[in-house]
């Protein structure tokens, strides 16, 4: 299977919001990721659904949202109602995650639980045959242009494995610090997909950026 990528829109411009997504709808961007944080769950606030909703109407690509929030489950039907494909869950927010899993696919969307670099791949030993993706955060989650935390690599290959032994159809995706450098590794330990930001909103070809992602 071909790499794939979900840009995070976090590095965007977002006074022309119109032109990055644009560019996205024209990319090979499989997905294009959103990144939304509360102030509460993460020392940062980004964007809720005002921009969630704009982004919606334009975007050609499935969008991935990922919520760095407390009470993700109360977004749901929200959520669902914004046409979103994947919702993005942590499993430090989420007191009965299994619920919230239910609830994501009953609201008729592909459901992920995102792990923060501090929590163990083994937590997820009775969530991985539930869950169509698990989201590795490979920096600590709130802000874009950080640097990789290189630990993550040992996590992919775990969790490639539990997914292996378990038979279960999750992807893996990474979240944080994905560059030229970071990405081949990331992809050769078994991750599916790669979340970029900075990397592909600060180059100047941004297109051509994410074209060289998807060959590894
Ligand atoms: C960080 C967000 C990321 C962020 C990644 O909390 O979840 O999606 O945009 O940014 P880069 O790719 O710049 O590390
Ligand atoms: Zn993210």
């Amino acid at each position: 299977m071909a790499t794939m990528v979900s840009p995070s829109l976090l590095a965007a411009d977002f006074l022309h919001l119109d032109a990055e997504v644009d560019m996205i709808n024209r990319s090979e961007a499989d997905w294009l990721h959103l990144d939304v944080m509360d102030g509460v769950f993460v020392p940062n606030i980004s964007f809720g659904f005002p921009v969630l909703e704009a982004v919606a109407k334009k975007c050609k690509k499935p969008l991935d949202v990922h919520y760095m929030i407390v009470h993700p489950e109360q977004y749901i039907q929200q959520t669902a109602k914004l046409g979103a494909y994947m919702m993005n869950v942590h499993y430090e927010a989420c007191t009965h995650l299994h619920r919230t899993i239910q609830e994501i696919h009953q609201a008729g969307m592909k459901a992920a639980v995102t792990l923060n670099p501090a929590t163990p791949v083994c937590v997820l030993d009775d969530i991985i045959c539930d869950v169509d993706m698990v989201l590795l955060m490979s920096v600590n989650p709130g802000f874009g242009g950080q640097s990789f935390i290189e630990n993550t690599i040992k996590k992919v290959r775990q969790l490639r494995q539990l997914i292996t032994e378990r038979g279960s159809k999750a992807l893996i995706e990474i979240d944080g610090g994905v560059q030229n450098e970071t990405a081949p590794r990331l992809v050769e330990a078994g991750a599916d997909v790669l979340v970029a930001g900075s990397y592909v909103f600060g180059s100047k070809n941004p297109e051509q950026v994410i074209s060289a992602l998807k060959e590894l």
